[in-house]
């Protein structure tokens, strides 16, 4: 069954604000990838489960056409009006039946998306629509980042954790797909050329309001919110304060740096 967490227009507009494109690592890891596979140019990607397109916008450079798919139309809404680049387009689509002909991809995305998607349906449309040598990348951030500012990085990083902790009680059973760096995923792909990079580390800065808004991306803060909302209003003001005491500033743009672990699945379909 597809999984519906990520519908509210409210939840669109976090993602569009505080949702940051994947890491250069990643992205080179990725075209690296389909440079070894597939020849010059490319003619189609597709990104699916885009969100707010943050993931989307790194294809357009290296493809004639990107085409963005969400089962959301807030989110593809929130992107369309975000993204105006020429040769990338937004469909409000289910994973499972991606709006393209057979045989036309050559490379297929999902950023922190694949995990929601009813895996078996989603493996048999991406069958379908790579064409013989395209690539698939399923990657996704992992739970336990740190936030490091000078030397208060400890502290700051204990709590995030303690954020991690409160949210894993509203968090959905998919999510076991991310904790396990997408080891199911991985074994059910049924192409032997396939690789599975986990624990790869990554740095980003960004002000600390940035980090607070983050948080409010995750399905899992937006139950909370859902279901309690004061408490989670509370919570999530009580937090920021927490960090700025650590941080000894009174300002959310002062700026901090968030490490993530990725996990990335890539597989090419046989030729
Ligand atoms: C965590 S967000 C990731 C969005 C974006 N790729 C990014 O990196 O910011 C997951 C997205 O998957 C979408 N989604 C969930 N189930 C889906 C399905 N069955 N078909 C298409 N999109 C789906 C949600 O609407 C949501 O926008």
């Amino acid at each position: 069954m597809a999984t519906r967490l990520f519908e509210g227009k409210e939840h669109a507009s976090y993602y569009q604000k505080y949702r940051f494109s994947p890491a250069p690592e990643i992205q080179d890891l990725i075209f690296s990838y389909l440079n070894e596979r597939l020849n010059k140019p490319y003619e189609l990607a597709v990104d699916v489960g885009c969100g707010t397109g943050q993931s989307t916008q790194i294809l357009s450079p290296h493809f004639k056409k990107v085409l963005g798919t969400d089962i959301s139309e807030a989110q593809i809404e929130e992107a369309a009006n975000a993204l105006k680049l020429p040769n990338t387009t937004f469909r409000a689509a289910p994973a499972e039946e991606v709006p393209v002909d057979d045989a036309s991809v050559d490379l297929l995305t999902a950023c922190a998306a694949v995990h929601w998607f009813d895996i078996v349906k989603f493996l048999k449309e991406v069958d379908r629509i790579l064409k013989p040598g395209g690539c698939l990348a399923f990657f996704s951030y992992l739970p336990h980042m740190e936030v490091h500012y000078k030397d208060r990085s400890e502290q700051m990083t204990k709590v995030f954790s303690e954020v991690e902790d409160v949210l894993s009680k509203y968090q959905h059973e998919k999510v076991h797909h991310v904790k396990t760096a997408y080891k199911e995923i991985f074994d059910s792909i049924p192409y032997t050329d396939k690789v599975r990079k986990h624990d790869m580390a990554t740095k980003t800065k960004m002000p600390l309001a940035d980090v607070i808004g983050l948080i409010q991306t995750f399905s899992m803060f937006q139950t909370y919110r859902r279901l309690e909302p004061e408490k989670a209003n509370d919570f999530i003001k009580t937090i920021e304060q927490r960090f700025l005491e650590i941080m000894e500033v009174s300002c959310n743009e002062t700026e901090v740096e968030v490490w993530f672990k990725y996990v990335l699945v890539l597989a090419s379909k046989p030729k």
